[in-house]
């Protein structure tokens, strides 16, 4: 399995505190059964992690994992914020973040925590200008998507795909977050799901959330969603 969405690389925002908590959090991943991590830097006005040293960590962390025998690959990416202040197509442009696996294809694009961000609609089409579509992480976590669902419609029908946490799935972000991801599950809007680790506090549940999944809509729907991921970094 391949997780497009998980902040390992260590020192560098809320995610892995030190190269010993990445190598952990590497072999837990491992255990799950994933085989490639693409790492998702926070880029926004508290962790602004640019490209350059998304990059180095990569390189730096390669070499651990070899060194520590843990066969795990692990790409470049970020998760960048709609911050009002961040102009994310000029940061495109000028490589100051890097696109899911560094292969300008698809972006992971958060929405703000206070507010839906209005000019969601306008930067999914421009990014689409560019040959690249946007892919909306764990919109059942953020209050405004679950109490206006026809905003994710909207998103979806300009081409974006949404993430869906696998934690939020097995119940660990809270009962009303689990209700709207099986929710987002059951109307066939979860395009893939990763599982947005940070540490080691919960193992990495990809293996547990695909098997519930395809006991609730089908083995095909899950092949579909892995289709979708292997995608990302093919
Ligand atoms: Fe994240």
């Amino acid at each position: 399995m391949v997780d497009i969405h998980c902040h390992i690389l260590p020192e560098l925002d809320d995610g892995a505190d030190s190269l010993e908590t990445a190598l952990a959090m590497a072999r837990c991943a491992v255990a799950d059964g994933i085989t490639t991590i693409v790492a998702t830097p926070h880029y926004n006005v508290h962790w602004c992690v640019h490209s350059g040293r998304v990059r180095a960590s990569i390189v730096m962390l390669r070499n651990a994992l070899h060194e520590a025998g843990i066969p795990l690959h692990v790409l470049p990416g970020n998760e960048v914020r709609l911050d009002e202040v961040r102009d994310v197509l000029h940061d495109l442009d000028t490589d100051a973040f890097c696109t899911l696996a560094d292969k300008r294809r698809y972006v992971l694009l958060e929405q703000p925590w206070t507010a839906y961000a209005t000019h969601t609609l306008d930067v999914v089409a421009q990014l689409q200008e560019r040959g690249i579509r946007a892919i909306v992480p764990h919109p059942e976590r953020h209050g405004f998507f679950r109490e206006h669902v026809h905003l994710l419609q909207t998103i979806i029908d300009a081409g974006a795909w949404l993430q869906v946490t696998a934690d939020s799935l097995l119940g660990n972000n809270g009962n009303v977050v689990q209700t709207a991801a099986w929710d987002f599950i059951d109307r066939g809007w979860a395009h893939v799901i990763a599982t947005d680790a940070h540490n080691i506090k919960r193992a990495p549940a990809l293996a547990t959330a695909s098997r519930l999944i395809a006991e609730r809509i089908g083995a095909q729907k899950v092949e579909d969603m892995w289709k979708r991921t292997e995608h990302v970094i093919a």
